[in-house]
């Protein structure tokens, strides 16, 4: 069922002022049933035929109508709720509002978020067949089409004016299937992946234990976005506080050593193994067997050495095409390449940790693809959408061994 792509996604729904407005309140009812994430917009116009406070009830989110409100603005300022969408889709979209957005225009909020968009854009227009007739309408639809905005519709039959003809907006039930289409790209149909996230805890005694901050969210996206690409998932998680990803197989592991048996056993069943565990480079040399009493002011614990899972992946005979991440704080590409090649991968992702504001247990990201022979800056985005983006790049480069 196409509209399982929903889940979890956030949603703006945009709605302006056409009688098919109050068609968005069984929208909106439906995205939230499909358990994406919805906030609302209204124009002026859409508030004469709908009230915010019903999309407010049926979204669970305060309804966004003002550009120049400094309360909204703080709350969820527009930039903010344009980075924060995966998509927007504006239902009804009246022939004013079409041509609003055409022009770049940014004089109400939904079309300023248009404008600020950084992810796909649906539009569902509707309105009287004349006026989807019209050959500015016709012109208007043309051009955001070729700029990628996504045109639901419109359907044809009987309208509320009493004519009959093009310009009915689709149904709840269609405009959620085809949003929900919007997120499937298909460039792992087929493929078995598996992949690795979270950070190991390696145990001291039965109450302590040796771990790192890493927060799995990379990982958790990158299953969701390969579900999404047509993959069948097994996501090998250490232990994270994260929902887990609605489709796919999910093996919770503790240590490093739980961890590589499950890769291995994993991997001799895939064709795509990615690597975004934080996986503890050192294990006790010995686990007490009961709770270590603190009798000394220093303890002194002796480690050794975790194996390193992603090269025990990528050294299988026939193993699966292997695809790695490096954190480096400096010289960037250069050591994610040598890392690329001591492990003998075929890809990997590198970011750089000195920055705060991405990596490491952020909301954001910035990664550079490493590979022989290329080197890709891939653009700051928030780690769900930029997991899309790796994943339609890893598709991309599929399979290159003979
Ligand atoms: O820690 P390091 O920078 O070497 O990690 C690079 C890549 O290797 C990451 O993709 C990480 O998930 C993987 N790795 C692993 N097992 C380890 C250490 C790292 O799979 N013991």
């Amino acid at each position: 069922m196409p509209t399982r792509n929903l889940c979890n996604k956030r949603i703006i729904v945009g709605i302006s002022g056409g009688i098919a407005a109050y068609k968005a309140a069984e929208l909106v009812r439906r995205l939230i049933e499909h358990r994406a994430e919805v906030r609302v917009v209204m124009t002026r116009a859409a508030q004469e035929f709908i009230t915010p406070l019903t999309l407010q009830a049926l979204s669970g989110n305060p309804v966004h109508t003002e550009l120049l409100d400094t309360g909204a603005e703080a709350a969820m300022g527009h930039i903010e709720l344009a980075r924060w969408a995966d998509a927007m889709l504006v239902a009804p979209a009246t022939a004013d509002c079409l041509a609003r957005i055409a022009q770049g225009k940014g004089d109400d909020l939904l079309a300023t978020l248009a404008l600020a968009l950084d992810a796909p854009l649906a539009a569902a227009p509707a309105m009287n067949q004349a006026m989807w007739r019209n050959a500015a309408t016709q012109a208007n639809v043309a051009l955001l089409a070729r700029r990628g905005v996504h045109l639901f519709g419109p359907a044809e039959g009987p309208q509320a004016c009493g004519d009959v003809g093009p310009g009915r907006m689709l149904e709840a039930r269609q405009l959620a299937e085809r949003l929900s289409s919007l997120f499937d790209s298909g460039v792992l149909a087929g493929l078995r992946v598996c992949i690795t996230a979270g950070p190991t805890r390696e145990a001291i005694d039965p109450v302590r234990y040796i771990s790192n901050h890493s927060s799995g969210k990379m990982g958790y996206a990158l299953a969701e976005a390969a579900v999404e690409a047509g993959a069948s998932t097994t996501l090998i998680s250490g232990p994270v506080v994260l929902e887990l990803p609605h489709r796919g197989k999910v093996e919770h592991v503790n240590s490093a050593m739980d961890m590589l048996h499950a890769s291995l056993a994993a991997a001799a069943e895939c064709d795509i193994f990615i690597a975004t565990a934080a996986v503890a480079d050192y294990r006790p040399r010995q686990v007490a067997g009961q709770k270590i009493k603190k009798s000394s002011t220093t303890m002194v614990l002796e480690l050794e050495r975790n194996p390193d899972i992603l090269s025990a992946v990528a050294a299988l005979e026939h193993g699966p095409y292997c695809v790695g991440f490096a954190a480096e704080t400096d010289r960037v590409v250069e050591y994610a390449r040598d890392k690329l090649q001591r492990k003998k991968l075929d890809l990997i992702f590198a970011n750089d940790v000195s920055d705060p504001s991405i990596g490491f247990n952020s909301d954001e990201n910035l990664v550079t693809l490493v590979s022989e022979s290329e080197t890709l800056p891939l653009d700051k985005a928030p780690k769900r959408r930029l997991a899309r983006t790796l994943i339609t790049e890893i598709g991309r480069r599929y399979p290159p061994r003979a």
